[in-house]
């Protein structure tokens, strides 16, 4: 089996790499997270999907050809530059752009928990972690990249990252599965 022969790369990808190459972005997601996703949003018919993180949109890109016509999709980022560039690529009426800062976003998100949550962003992710996984669904999705060395790592990530994993195991209210392949992917199921 090649993993890495993937037929169905959503028509929109093209113009968001070439963009996202264009502004040298270094920090983007890749083809085998963007198939995974894809995958698992398709398990969630009619789901409340969030991104944490939305770059230029790749992984948006994927995400958006897993849902279902009853899906919705809210995507953050803080930076207006990549926001643009996806929301222009994407236009799509169920998928939500916000341009916001993630930290205050999860502290005062108030609304409906989701059924997936790609968490690619510090907050989310190695920050407000009990705030985000308390926004998931009992049986819903929390997945995260980027567990494997990244040449665009700083000085002190690694233990980084090892912390955030031990942190991740202890918890009670999750099961989860640890891939070594594509950046590192760790899928976590909410039990509660
Ligand atoms: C790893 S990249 C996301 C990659 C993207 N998911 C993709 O498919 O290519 C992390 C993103 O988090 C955003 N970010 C960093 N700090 C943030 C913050 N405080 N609030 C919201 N977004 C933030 C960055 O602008 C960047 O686009």
């Amino acid at each position: 089996m090649d993993d890495k022969a993937i037929a169905d790369v959503p028509v929109a990808y093209k113009k968001i790499w070439e963009a996202t190459e264009e502004l040298q972005f270094n920090m983007a997601s890749d083809l085998l997270t963007g198939s995974l996703l894809k995958t698992l949003v398709a398990s969630k018919p009619s789901g409340r999907l969030l991104e944490l993180g939305t770059g230029t949109g790749l992984a948006t890109s994927w995400m958006v050809d897993g849902m279902d016509e009853g899906t919705k999709l809210v995507t953050i980022d803080n930076n207006k530059v990549l926001v643009d560039i996806a929301r222009d690529a994407l236009q799509n009426a169920r998928v939500e752009f916000v341009l916001a800062d993630g930290y205050e976003w999860i502290q005062n998100y108030r609304g409906e928990k989701f059924d997936l949550i790609f968490a690619d962003a510090i907050p989310g992710k190695y920050e407000l972690l009990e705030e985000t996984i308390g926004l998931v669904k009992r049986g819903g999705f929390y997945v995260i990249d980027d567990m494997l060395p990244q040449p665009n790592w700083p000085e002190g990530h690694a233990n980084r990252v090892e912390r955030f994993i031990e942190e991740l195991e202890k918890r009670k209210d999750v099961l989860l599965t640890k891939l070594n392949w594509s950046t590192g992917i760790i899928i976590v199921t909410k039990l509660k």
